[in-house]
């Protein structure tokens, strides 16, 4: 379907964000990690309880609802996948940052979750976990690393990736029930993105 042009409705209950695309295709200049005591951590075979923590905390203010919707058998279907890689961003002996990064298509990584938790942002901790996920995916057998961001996102999102090296290169439209009118996310949440009912 071709979405006209000029202002579409969204039906009452639905939230929709405009989706940008960021691939590239061959290893970024590196950027200076900032100071900080951070860590990765790389966990294998993550416990289910333990991805839907941090991955609540990480993202639910910017309405990452798809995977906190799956039964656990569909999150375990995909985070235990061969190829699929879940870090942690370590402070103070917390977890408080996600990566996760698929390879399952040959030649590619997609960083699937990339973010730190409401403390951390604008610290310097995103940077130096980008630059950890940049030194993972490149030494892999990979011409092309990519990323999507919404404007669920942090605003900084989008311009933080380019600076990464990132290069914008598709647009799209995500329509979807609100999470936080099913019970998937506390009502309180992102409110960047008024509920509608
Ligand atoms: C969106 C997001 C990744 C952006 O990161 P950020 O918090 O602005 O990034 P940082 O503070 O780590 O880094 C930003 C810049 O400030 C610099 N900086 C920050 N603190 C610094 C410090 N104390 N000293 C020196 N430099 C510092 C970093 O080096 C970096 O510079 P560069 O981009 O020129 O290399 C992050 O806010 C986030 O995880 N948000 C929540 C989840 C989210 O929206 N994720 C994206 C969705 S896909």
């Amino acid at each position: 379907m071709i979405i006209p042009d000029g202002y579409s409705d969204i039906p009452a209950g639905k939230i929709a964000a405009v989706v940008t695309h960021l691939e590239m295709t061959a290893p970024p200049a590196r950027r200076g990690d900032p100071p900080g005591a951070w860590s990765l951590r790389k966990v294998d075979a993550p416990a289910l309880h333990w991805y839907r923590d941090l991955h609540r905390r990480v993202g639910e203010e910017w309405l990452w609802f798809s995977r906190a919707r799956m039964n656990d058998e569909e999150l375990a279907a995909i985070i235990h996948a061969p190829g699929v890689e879940a870090y942690a961003l370590v402070v103070d002996g917390r977890d408080e940052g996600l990566l996760e990064l698929d390879f399952r298509e040959a030649g590619q990584c997609e960083l699937v979750y990339f973010g730190v938790t409401a403390g951390l942002i604008g610290t310097g901790a995103a940077r130096f976990l980008m630059n950890r996920a940049l030194e993972i995916a490149w030494p892999r057998d990979v011409r092309r690393v990519w990323v999507h961001t919404c404007t669920f996102d942090h605003p900084s999102a989008v311009a933080f990736y380019q600076r990464s090296g990132f290069r914008p290169f598709r647009r799209q439209i995500e329509v979807a029930d609100d999470p936080r009118l099913d019970g998937t996310a506390p009502r309180d949440v992102a409110r960047h993105v008024p509920i509608i009912e």
